[in-house]
């Protein structure tokens, strides 16, 4: 048994929850729900970015206290995670006092360390960024919204130290951030040249106040990064944190690269942290070809979708039409045609049509699998390519590879014609290898569609849960033995129409 330890990055408490946080955190479930089912011990943490700027100018708009903001938002997202069937082991908050107590002693290791030093900014801030940004970036269009100049007496963090470090990490890790693509452009980064960065802010009080210098807090992203220590157990908990931390891997959009996949290894490094997580990035959730944000009003929260394909519905939407890494379009008639395809007719309609089949020819009882089913060997390859794809944190080949199961089960009920035969050994073969075929695909669907798989799981006779098996074993052929009720039920995805 190993650890894993998955993060999502933590969301600003401005706005509320929308698709595109949504993307990040059930690609996060499901990949953990994959590793329980595998037997490891896993944490998955969620949580809410609370402090900085741009918190505390919507709380300013809302006419309410920074604070009131973080609670009602974090709720939200609490919310929001909850009705999605996101099972998480830990949610935090930034303003949680154990949070205060990591970020003041990690950044007190960083300067202790030498690594941090007095000095001014002066330039520009974009808050909608909450970044430091330059005139260039502005020129080139990198930059989300409105930028305000900045001077202030800041202390900042000798980035520009760790550049040599940074490009040895490369050098021994080759798979420390994928897909690759990302990894170059964090390489790109590092090679374009690293500048010091000022970590603390004296014109703002919305933070975590410095514990060397009480009369600065400081830069948002400085404390947002530690929490995945804290999570882990920094500071409270050190053998916690030995036993945790070198299980890291972070899971993160595109457009936070820079501060995850060089700013943050260069902190651990600066603190002697000496294990650095992984990072698998991934590209946006477009609406029409545009990024959802508030200024665009194209935002769509989680539940304006689950009412109509219900949450496994849109998990598994979200997740099969969705390749990790590049940007993907979402769009309604796409996901209503992959609900329709792959859970109504290849997982729904089988598991209907096998049922009405073991009533009128075996008595209602599911027969047994048959060791020399000529499904077996494609159901063994389909489950070597899924456990592969969720290795690399690629869901949409994952399922891709187990629907595969329930399309060969449904090329091969169609032309046996069981219902077509008599009752006896021939159609009792036919019966109990399509069960097989739907009992392996469920345990492995399971991550995506895990309130769907537990009632197929029932109504094929088998007890328990599909999240209780243990993989590999459980995906071997023959686990169904028969003699069970095979219960026929509603539509286990009920048809939706287009209009
Ligand atoms: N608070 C920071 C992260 C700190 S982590 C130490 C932040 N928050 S955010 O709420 O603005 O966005 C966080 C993440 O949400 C993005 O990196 C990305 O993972 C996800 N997404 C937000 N909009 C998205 C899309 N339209 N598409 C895909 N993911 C998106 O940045």
């Amino acid at each position: 048994m190993s650890r894993f330890y998955l993060t999502t990055p933590i969301f600003y408490v401005n706005d509320a929850p929308h698709l595109g946080h949504a993307y990040t955190t059930v690609t996060a479930d499901a990949v953990c729900r994959w590793q329980r089912l595998l037997g490891n011990d896993v944490v998955f943490m969620t949580g809410t970015d609370e402090h900085g700027l741009k918190v505390q100018r919507a709380a300013e708009a809302n006419g309410l206290t920074p604070q009131e903001q973080a609670d009602q938002t974090s709720e939200r997202f609490r919310d929001a995670w909850d009705h999605i069937n996101i099972a998480y082991d830990d949610y935090i908050r930034t303003t949680e006092p154990r949070h205060h107590a990591s970020v003041r002693a990690f950044m007190q290791r960083c300067y202790d360390n030498g690594h941090i030093y007095k000095g001014t900014y002066d330039g520009l801030y974009s808050v909608s960024d909450e970044a430091y940004v330059t005139q260039a970036d502005v020129d080139e269009g990198r930059v989300s919204g409105p930028v305000e100049r900045m001077t202030e007496e800041n202390y900042f963090f000798k980035l520009s130290e760790f550049a040599e470090p940074l490009l040895e990490w490369f050098e021994r890790e080759p798979e420390n951030i994928t897909p690759t693509r990302y990894r170059n452009e964090a390489l790109g980064i590092i090679k374009g040249g690293l500048a010091d960065v000022s970590v603390t802010r004296t014109s703002l009080d919305w933070g975590i106040r410095v514990p060397w210098d009480e009369s600065q807090v400081f830069y948002v992203w400085y404390d947002a990064l530690i929490n995945y220590a804290t999570v882990a157990g920094y500071d409270g908990d050190p053998d916690r944190f030995a036993a945790w931390w070198p299980a890291t891997r972070h899971l993160l959009g595109k457009d936070i690269i820079r501060f995850h996949c060089v700013y943050w290894p260069a902190m651990l490094m600066a603190a002697g942290v000496k294990d650095l997580p992984k990072f698998h990035v991934h590209g946006w959730l477009l609406i029409g070809g545009e990024k959802m944000s508030k200024s665009k009003l194209n935002q769509i929260s989680p539940e304006n979708m689950t009412e109509e394909f219900g949450v496994d519905g849109f998990r598994y939407a979200m997740l099969r039409d969705t390749s990790f890494g590049p940007d993907n379009d979402f769009s309604y008639e796409a996901l209503l045609s992959r609900y329709t395809s792959d859970l109504a007719n290849a997982f729904g309609n089988l598991l209907g049509r096998v049922a009405a089949v073991v009533e009128s020819k075996a008595g209602g009882i599911g027969p047994a699998a048959s060791p020399d089913s000529p499904l077996r060997e494609s159901t063994a390859a389909a489950y070597e390519a899924a456990s592969k794809a969720w290795e690399q944190v690629q869901p949409s080949v994952a399922l891709d590879a187990t629907w595969q199961i329930l399309r060969d089960a449904n090329e091969y009920f169609q032309r046996m014609e069981p219902w077509k035969l008599p009752e006896g050994n021939e159609v009792n073969a036919v019966l109990g290898d399509t069960l097989e075929c739907l009992r392996i695909a469920t345990i492995l669907a399971s991550p995506a569609i895990p309130d769907a798989a537990a009632v197929a799981w029932q109504r094929i006779g088998m007890t328990g849960n599909p999240a209780d098996q243990r993989l590999p074993e459980a995906a071997e052929w023959g686990g169904y033995g028969g003699g069970t009720q095979v219960i026929r039920g509603d539509p286990l995805f009920p048809r939706i129409s287009s209009d």
